[in-house]
């Protein structure tokens, strides 16, 4: 157990959270006034601390750069009802983070470094937590290898940090979608179920050819076939396929979210057909040219549930129905932001007070 006590406070001389608009936020633009950093040596996580939020000094030869060797989560907090901080599934955040740390050969952070320094940080910048409608904060965990060491080994040293971000929404608008069945984001054996920097850094041009095009993001198909849908570059996706949620089931390559896992807990709890198989890119283009797929949604801690208006394959935009009329997406993303907000019961108990 590491105790309160033991993590060093150092505070802002004055506080910059009167500088910040409240009623338009944007997302990951702007950051609270402390944050935590721990650091691992000699094979043990030491100095844990939290300071003023700012640029760190890093060696320029460590690996996180050179070699992406960097991992990192996302969670959210909400303000409830008596101004309490409300951390949505912090538990499962971090047994993914290492099951992340392990497939990129990094230390394994223990639970109540992870538990006792978030909630740490959130209490000290606790008036951050936005009560706008559609805003909270955003939790960002992160580690990195810190040697200063230019040759490629596994690496001794490590810093773990979590920075906290006051967020709007994610996508504003509904989201137009492509399919990629050129590029790949991850392939069997590799480190496409890990949430690991460089997952995202190769997916950057791809999904910038597709934005260029006016999609917001790519649906990936597997990395062999280019045959199956996998998830979105932000979320992972489902569809109402004749009234049943179907979404990709999961494999090495595809990020086990919280937010999907909290979707399919739902949707069965209320006695909803749900599937997790493989969902072939013929089988629902098929789908939305005979109007069975009936509704599109993403699902992630940053996107939320993120309704899909429009999905481009070749040459063809395919268009669902208004967002209006998606009784399942509606009521998911309904529920689920009660539940987070403390404003509805919480059945499976995942939100946790700090
Ligand atoms: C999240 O949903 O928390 C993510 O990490 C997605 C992202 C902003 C890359």
């Amino acid at each position: 157990m590491i105790a309160t006590q033991t993590i060093s406070i150092s505070r802002v001389k004055e506080s910059r959270i009167r500088e910040v608009d409240f009623a338009n936020i944007p997302f990951g633009r702007i950051y609270t006034d402390h944050m935590f950093i721990a650091d691992y040596r000699n094979g043990e996580w030491r100095n844990f601390r939290i300071i003023p939020y700012g640029y760190i000094p890093i060696s320029p030869a460590t690996p996180a750069l050179h070699y992406g060797q960097a991992i990192f989560e996302g969670m959210k907090a909400y303000r409830g009802p008596e101004g309490e901080a409300l951390v949505f599934r912090p538990h499962d955040n971090w047994m993914r983070m290492n099951i992340s740390g392990e497939r990129m050969c990094m230390p394994h952070i223990p639970e109540e470094l992870f538990m006792e320094s978030l909630a740490t940080l959130i209490d000290l910048d606790r008036a951050w937590i936005p009560s706008t409608p559609g805003a909270s904060l955003y939790i960002r965990p992160f580690m990195f290898s810190a040697d200063e060491y230019i040759g490629i080994k596994a690496s001794t040293d490590f810093t773990f940090m979590i920075i906290l971000c006051p967020v709007g929404a994610y996508y504003s608008t509904p989201v137009k979608v492509r399919i990629e069945t050129r590029y790949t984001r991850a392939i069997e054996g590799g480190t496409g179920y890990a949430k690991a920097g460089g997952n995202y850094g190769g997916a950057i041009y791809p999904a910038k050819l597709a934005q260029d095009k006016g999609y917001h993001q790519l649906i990936w198909t597997d990395g062999k076939t280019h045959e199956y849908i996998e998830e979105s570059g932000t979320m992972n996706v489902a569809f109402i396929m004749n009234d049943t949620l179907v979404t990709p089931a999961l494999t090495d390559t595809i990020l086990a979210g919280i937010t999907r896992d909290s979707v399919i807990k739902l949707a069965k709890s209320w006695g909803w057909k749900v599937e997790e198989r493989k969902i072939s890119v013929r089988e629902l283009i098929e789908g939305l040219e005979r109007g069975t797929v009936t509704e599109a949604f993403g699902m992630g801690t940053a996107a939320t549930i993120a309704p899909i208006e429009l999905i481009g394959y070749g040459e063809k935009d395919y268009k669902l129905p208004p967002v209006s009329e998606r009784k399942y997406g509606n009521r998911i993303l309904e529920e689920l932001d009660g539940i987070k907000r403390g404003i509805k019961p919480d059945p499976f108990n995942w939100v946790v007070r700090m």
